[in-house]
C-alpha cells in the first residue's frame, strides 16, 4: 500500500498494489465546522452519525455511512485485549488513526487522546495532540473530562486543534469511578455533568460525547449547550449517536446495556472458520479454482 501526497491530509490509496477497494469517485471530506454547524439554535435537523474505526478496511466500509469516524481508545480492549483503556499508548492511537485516515474519504476522523497524554498541563496536551494529528492526518482529538479540562480545551482550540469533549461515564477514570456504571444518579452528580458539558462548550469544544448517564441528564445537556452532543448510553434526543463498531456488529457476547446488536459477526466468523477447518481436514481445500497449474 503506497501513500500519495503524504504531506497533505488527503491520503489516497493506490489500488493497483492493494487489496483494498476504496471509493472510486472523488469525495470531499466533511469538516469540523460543518459538523459543528449541524446544530442551529439548539436544533440538529440531521442527527450526527459516528462509529468507532481502528483499521483501514473497517474505515472504508463505514465511511460512506458516517459523518465522523472515532479512533477510540476502546481499541485497547477491542483490538489489544487490554483490561481497560488506561494502558493505551500514543503509538497505538497514532498508528490506528493513520490507518483510518488512509481508509476514509468522507467522514471527519477524530482520534482519542490516550490516558496520561494530556491531563498534566495544556502544553503537554498540545504536544500530544499535535503529534497525533501530524502522524495520522486526523482532523480532531477527543479527550475525557469536564471543567477540569476546560483550560486545556481552550488552549488547543485557540492553537488550531479541534477538540471533542467527553463527559458522564469517562472510561479512563475507571480507577476513580470504581466501574462502568451509569453516572448521574445523585442531584450533585447530575448537576456536575451538565456543568462539565457547559464548561467544555465555553472552552471551544466543537461537540461533546455524553456517555452512560441517566436519560434526563443527556436531554438537559443537549438543551443546555449550543454545540452538538453525541450520545452513547444517553438519549435518542442527543444531536448524534456513537457506538463501538464491534459491539454493534455483534463481535462480543457481553456488551453494555446501551449497545444494540445490529449483526452477529461473531457467529459468522465462527461458522466460516469451522467450514474452512472442515475443508482443510478433508483435503477439499484448496480446490482446482484456487490452484496454479503449469501452462501446456
Ligand atoms: O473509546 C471510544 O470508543 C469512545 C466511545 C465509546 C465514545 O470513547
Amino acid at each position: 500500500m503506497r501513500l500519495r501526497g503524504s504531506m497533505s491530509t488527503t491520503y489516497t490509496l493506490d489500488t493497483s498494489t492493494s487489496r483494498a477497494n476504496p471509493t472510486p469517485a472523488p469525495m470531499r471530506r466533511l469538516t469540523v465546522p460543518k459538523i459543528r454547524a449541524r446544530k442551529v439554535d439548539g436544533v440538529t435537523a440531521e442527527p450526527i452519525v459516528m462509529l468507532t474505526a481502528y483499521t483501514a478496511r473497517q474505515a472504508q466500509l463505514l465511511d460512506p455511512h458516517c459523518d465522523l469516524l472515532l479512533v477510540g481508545d476502546s481499541l485497547g480492549q477491542v483490538i489489544y485485549g487490554l483490561p481497560s483503556t488506561v494502558p493505551v499508548t500514543m503509538e497505538m492511537m497514532a498508528n490506528h488513526a493513520a490507518a483510518v485516515v488512509r481508509g476514509s474519504y468522507h467522514a471527519v476522523v477524530v482520534v482519542d487522546m490516550p490516558f496520561g497524554a494530556y491531563e498534566a498541563s495544556p502544553g503537554t496536551a498540545f504536544a500530544a495532540a499535535a503529534r497525533l494529528l501530524k502522524e495520522s492526518g486526523a482532523a480532531a482529538v477527543k479527550l475525557e473530562g469536564g471543567e477540569a479540562m476546560a483550560e486545556t480545551v481552550a488552549f488547543l482550540t485557540q492553537r488550531g486543534i479541534p477538540v471533542m469533549g467527553h463527559v458522564g461515564l469517562t472510561p479512563q477514570a475507571v480507577n476513580v469511578l470504581g466501574g462502568y456504571a451509569a453516572r448521574g444518579r445523585s442531584d450533585a452528580e447530575a448537576a456536575k455533568i451538565v456543568g462539565d458539558a457547559k464548561a467544555l462548550e465555553e472552552a471551544g469544544a466543537f461537540a461533546v460525547v455524553v456517555e452512560g448517564v441517566l436519560e434526563p441528564i443527556a436531554i438537559e445537556v443537549t438543551k443546555s449547550i449550543s454545540c452538538p452532543t453525541i450520545g452513547i448510553g444517553a438519549s435518542a434526543q442527543c444531536d448524534g449517536q456513537v457506538l463501538v463498531t464491534e459491539d454493534m456488529l455483534g463481535m462480543f457476547e457481553r456488551v453494555p446495556r446501551f449497545v444494540k446488536k445490529y449483526g452477529d459477526i461473531a457467529a459468522t466468523i465462527g461458522e466460516t472458520a469451522a467450514q474452512y477447518a472442515k475443508e482443510v481436514r478433508a483435503r477439499s481445500f484448496p480446490g482446482p479454482e484456487q490452484l496454479y497449474q503449469p501452462k501446456d
